[in-house]
């Protein structure tokens, strides 16, 4: 029977609640076929490891594949006596060498990395199942014994399968996207970037596509990965569907994938647009989180706060800034002769939303279309607080750690680099409006805090900088 007859069968078959404890939603040939081309082509024997196998979809694909290129020894493992039977006639029909291994995957991979053979596999294929793993079960305290904290059974599959692999072995995985940022995955993420080279990842650009049949909403990638490789670029590729009919692939530098000492390791996939960043230099890849810093958006909100406004400094006040206070590249205040309040009134209330004494960036809101730069950056300095402290109205957003001041420069290094033509065009391109949010802020790609603290310092050093030096000095040190 077809295979993809005998999966939508099987699927059929399943208990609903065991389906989803085992995480059984099986793989359309198409995704197979495709997973197995992903492989570079094998060079002498192959023993290939199948986690999870169900009927052994990703095994006959493989098998088809590259049994004219080698000679290939399987293993599969599935612990679903109802898949079994599939399976063993897939690999029956596979023909060559091949074992079916009946008990839980995580539970004999963890002996045999303790106690047993340890890496021998030259290639694995995996659609693992998708289970949250709980901090007390069996599971997690036997994973715990291979060194791998994990909170999902699909994860837990692709760091076993990757320490079962030899050197040079060969790794590819249809796993959901959950595990390229947030902390929970980040020691996962971790165990991965120490073993293995990420060399291809294919993104469904629809989140319900990749098991149509099955009715799965989540977004799926496909990784290659490749044991303690040498370091080289990742392909990104995108399809909308399992049909691949829009494929695209374009090659990145692994640290346009995983920022460079980003403490998080978080995995980017640049997709769309994204993909073309010609204007950033590439050095500027860090993240404003891997800096230490956060964007906020001014918290005083002028109209809700009225009662509180203050045209002068007075007792009982504390600098309340606008766009109107911006000088050059620094923020000069009181403006008494402006038409926008200079003071905010503190109350219970409004001490909410006040910063203490420091150095920060402020950026504008709002630009309008005429306007030279789209982001208009000046810096705010200490001295300029009153009573320790300094407040920032809403159309200006705020750069702080953790609502504290930055060091002088990083302040100065910070809205020098915001003011320059490279973040200029860059946000042109990825913005079509006028607005500058602070998500946009986040989004931007940043130098490195010590390449900024050097042109915070250059920038004290030179009051009476010419733009264009300013210029040049940012593409010197970027
Ligand atoms: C998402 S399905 C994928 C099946 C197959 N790889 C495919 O692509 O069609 C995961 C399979 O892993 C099996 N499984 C779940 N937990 C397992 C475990 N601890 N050990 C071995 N197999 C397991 C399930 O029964 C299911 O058949």
């Amino acid at each position: 029977m077809h295979l993809d007859l005998r999966r939508l069968e099987i699927s059929s078959r399943l208990d609903r609640s065991q389906r989803s404890s085992l995480g059984q939603f099986l793989t359309p040939t198409s995704v197979a076929d495709f997973m197995a081309g992903l492989f570079p082509q094998p060079v002498g024997a192959v023993h290939l490891l199948d986690a999870g196998a169900g009927i052994g979809s990703l095994t006959a694909a493989f098998v088809a594949r590259w049994v004219r290129s080698a000679a290939i020894e399987t293993t599969a493992y599935e612990i679903d006596p109802v898949m079994r039977a599939g399976l063993a006639d897939t690999l029956a029909a596979c023909g060559g060498a091949s074992r079916v291994v009946e008990t839980d995957f995580i539970e004999d991979a963890v002996n045999a990395l303790q106690f047993g053979t340890g890496a021998h596999y030259t290639h694995a294929i995996l659609n693992p199942p998708y289970k949250k793993i709980n901090s007390a079960s069996r599971h997690r305290l036997l994973l715990r014994q291979a060194g791998i904290e994990t909170v999902n059974l699909y994860s837990a599959f692709v760091a076993l399968a990757l320490a079962l692999l030899a050197p040079g072995g060969q790794l590819v995985a249809i796993i959901p996207r959950s595990f390229c940022n947030g902390p929970y995955y980040r020691p996962f993420r971790e165990f991965l970037l120490a073993r293995a080279r990420i060399r291809h990842i294919h993104l469904f650009a629809s989140r319900d596509q990749a098991f149509r049949d099955d009715a799965v909403l989540q977004e799926n990638v496909i990784l290659r990965l490749e044991r303690d490789g040498a370091a080289g670029p990742v392909t990104v590729s995108t399809s909308t569907d399992d049909r691949f009919a829009d494929y695209v692939e374009h090659a990145h530098d692994f640290e346009r994938i995983v920022f460079p000492g980003d403490p998080e390791a978080f995995i980017h996939i640049p997709s769309g647009a994204a993909m073309a960043d010609p204007d950033l230099p590439a050095s500027c890849c860090a993240t404003l989180a891997s800096l230490g810093v956060a964007v906020s958006t001014g918290p005083v909100v002028d109209f809700r706060a009225k009662p509180d406004l203050r045209d002068a400094p007075e007792p009982g006040c504390v600098p309340l800034l606008y766009p109107a206070h911006f000088s050059g590249a620094e923020v000069a205040w009181p403006k008494l002769d402006g038409r926008k309040p200079n003071a905010l009134r503190l109350t219970d209330e409004t001490r909410k939303a006040v910063f203490p004494a420091g150095w920060y960036v402020a950026v504008r809101r709002f630009s309008s279309k005429e306007e030279k730069r789209r982001v208009v950056a000046a810096v705010v300095p200490e001295s300029l607080a009153v009573d320790g402290l300094v407040s920032f109205e809403n159309h200006l957003n705020v750069f702080h750690a953790a609502r504290r001041g930055l060091s002088a420069d990083l302040a100065r290094g910070l809205a020098a680099y915001l003011n320059s033509a490279c973040v200029d065009r860059y946000f042109r391109l990825f913005s079509g409006h006028t607005q500058v949010n602070a998500t946009d802020l986040r989004r931007l790609r940043y130098p490195s805090r010590e390449a900024l603290v050097e042109l915070g310092q250059w920038v004290a050093a030179q009051p009476d900088r010419s733009a264009d030096a300013l210029e040049r000095r940012i593409e010197a040190l970027v």
